[in-house]
C-alpha cells in the first residue's frame, strides 16, 4: 500500500475508537420489544465489534440476557495490535483476573465472550457469568472463525468499525441474518445498501439519536482538539472523551412500529395554500430538469394527491411507512430506472432544478390502495 494511503486508513481507522453510549443502545432495543416482547427469545445475538471492557453493547445485552429469555450472547474483540499505532490499550480486567491471561497472546488475538449459563452460581446468568477465551485470529470479523459464529447467530448488532463500514454491511447481509448496526445516512445510496432499502429489506431503526446526531465515547488519550474539523463538538468529562457526530442512524431489517405509521400529508393545493416553508407557500411544484419526478424539498410538505414519482430529501427515510409509500430509486450513482431518466439530460448521478444542482435525494410513489 502506498505510504500516503497507509497514512489515510490510519486516520479513518482512528476513528473506529468511538463507543456507543448505554442510553442510546436501550432507546432503539426498546423499541424493538415494544414491537414484538419476544423479539429476543431462544436466540443468538452476535456482538462481533465488542470487548465487553468497552462495549455498552456487551452490557446491556448481558444484563438483559434474563428478561429477553436469550438462549445465548456472544461477543468478540479486535487484537491490540491490529488497531492503529497510537490506540491506548490496558489489558482488560476479564482477562488480568484469569489464569489464562498471556501478554503475549493478549495482543495478538481477539477475544470470544459468551454468555449462556449461570458460571458462578448465583442463580442469576448476567454480566458476571461471561466466559472468555482467545481466538485463533485477531477477530477480524471477516475472519472464517468470527464468520462461523455469524453463522451461528439469529441477530448481529454491533456499532462496526466506520472505516469498514462497507465491508461490514455485505457482511452482515450476506448472513441472511436479523441486524441492527450503526451507519451514517449518507451510506443509504451505497449501491451496496440502496438495493436492500428500495426492496424493503433494510431500513431505519426507531430512534433517531436525538435528530440523527450522537456523542460516542472513546479514551480521553485520543482527544485532539486542533485535529477535529469542529472542536466545539468534543469534550471531556469524567475521564472520558465525547465527540459529537452528525447524520448517525440505526439501520436494521428488525420490525418496530415507527415504520407503520403513515405520515400525515395535505393535498398538493392544500400546501400551496398553507404550508409552512417558503418555499412551497404560494409555488407552484417543479419537476426535476433530469428526472421524471416532482421536487419536494420537506417531508411535510409531500402531497398526498400526487400518483406519480417524488424526490424527496434522504431523511425521508425516518418517516417512512411501507404501506403508505414504494421506494422507487436514488439520485446517487443512477440508482434508479431508465424511464425516469430524461433522455436530454445527460447526466442522472445528481437531480437538477433549472439549472441548478440540488441535493441528493430518494425517489418515491403513493402505493396503489389495495
Ligand atoms: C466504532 S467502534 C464501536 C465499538 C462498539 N461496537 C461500540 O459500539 O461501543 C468499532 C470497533 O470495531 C473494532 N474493529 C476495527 N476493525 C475491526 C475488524 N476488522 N474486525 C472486528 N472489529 C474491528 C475497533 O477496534 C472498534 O473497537
Amino acid at each position: 500500500m502506498p505510504s500516503n494511503d497507509k497514512l489515510h486508513r490510519a486516520k479513518k481507522q482512528k476513528n473506529d475508537e468511538f463507543y456507543t453510549q448505554y442510553a442510546d443502545i436501550e432507546k432503539e432495543i426498546n423499541a424493538y420489544l415494544e414491537y414484538n416482547p419476544d423479539v429476543f427469545k431462544d436466540k443468538t445475538i452476535l456482538l462481533p465489534c465488542d470487548d465487553p471492557e468497552w462495549s455498552n453493547f456487551t452490557k446491556y445485552f448481558a444484563q438483559n440476557f434474563e428478561r429477553f429469555g436469550l438462549k445465548k450472547l456472544i461477543s468478540t474483540s479486535y487484537a491490540a495490535d491490529s488497531k492503529p499505532k497510537g490506540i491506548p490499550y490496558q489489558p482488560t480486567l476479564f482477562e488480568t483476573k484469569d489464569p489464562k491471561y498471556d501478554k503475549t497472546k493478549t495482543r495478538k488475538h481477539g477475544k470470544i465472550f459468551v454468555l449462556e449459563r449461570d458460571t458462578n452460581k448465583d442463580k442469576k446468568i448476567n454480566i458476571e457469568d461471561l466466559e472468555w477465551n482467545y481466538l485463533k485470529g485477531d477477530g477480524d470479523f471477516q475472519s472464517e472463525e468470527v464468520t462461523k459464529l455469524r453463522d451461528e447467530a439469529d441477530f448481529i448488532i454491533t456499532n462496526p468499525p466506520f472505516s469498514l463500514f462497507k465491508e461490514f454491511f455485505k457482511w452482515v447481509v450476506d448472513s441472511g441474518k436479523h441486524f441492527c448496526i450503526i451507519g451514517n445516512l449518507n451510506s443509504v445510496t451505497y449501491k451496496e445498501v440502496f438495493p436492500c432499502i428500495k426492496g424493503n429489506r433494510l431500513w431505519m431503526g426507531a430512534t433517531c439519536f436525538n435528530g440523527g446526531a450522537t456523542y460516542f465515547i472513546a479514551d480521553p488519550a485520543l482527544y485532539e482538539p486542533e485535529k477535529m474539523s469542529n472542536p466545539k463538538h468534543a469534550y471531556i468529562k469524567d475521564g472520558k472523551f465525547y465527540w459529537r457526530v452528525n447524520g448517525i442512524r440505526w439501520l436494521t431489517n428488525v420490525d418496530h412500529g415507527r415504520r407503520h405509521q403513515p405520515i400525515p400529508l395535505m393535498t398538493m393545493s392544500d400546501n400551496i395554500k398553507f404550508s409552512r416553508h417558503k418555499e412551497i407557500k404560494n409555488h407552484e411544484y417543479q419537476k426535476y430538469d433530469n428526472y421524471d419526478a416532482l421536487e419536494v424539498s420537506h417531508v411535510d410538505a409531500i402531497p398526498s394527491d400526487y400518483k406519480d414519482v417524488i424526490g424527496v430529501p434522504i431523511s425521508y427515510l425516518d418517516k417512512h411507512c411501507p404501506e403508505q409509500f414504494g421506494i422507487v430509486g436514488c439520485s446517487d450513482n443512477g440508482l434508479i430506472e431508465q424511464k425516469y431518466k430524461k433522455p436530454h439530460f445527460k447526466r442522472h448521478n445528481e437531480p437538477y432544478l433549472n439549472g441548478k444542482k440540488v441535493y441528493k435525494r430518494i425517489f418515491i410513489k403513493h402505493k396503489e390502495p389495495k
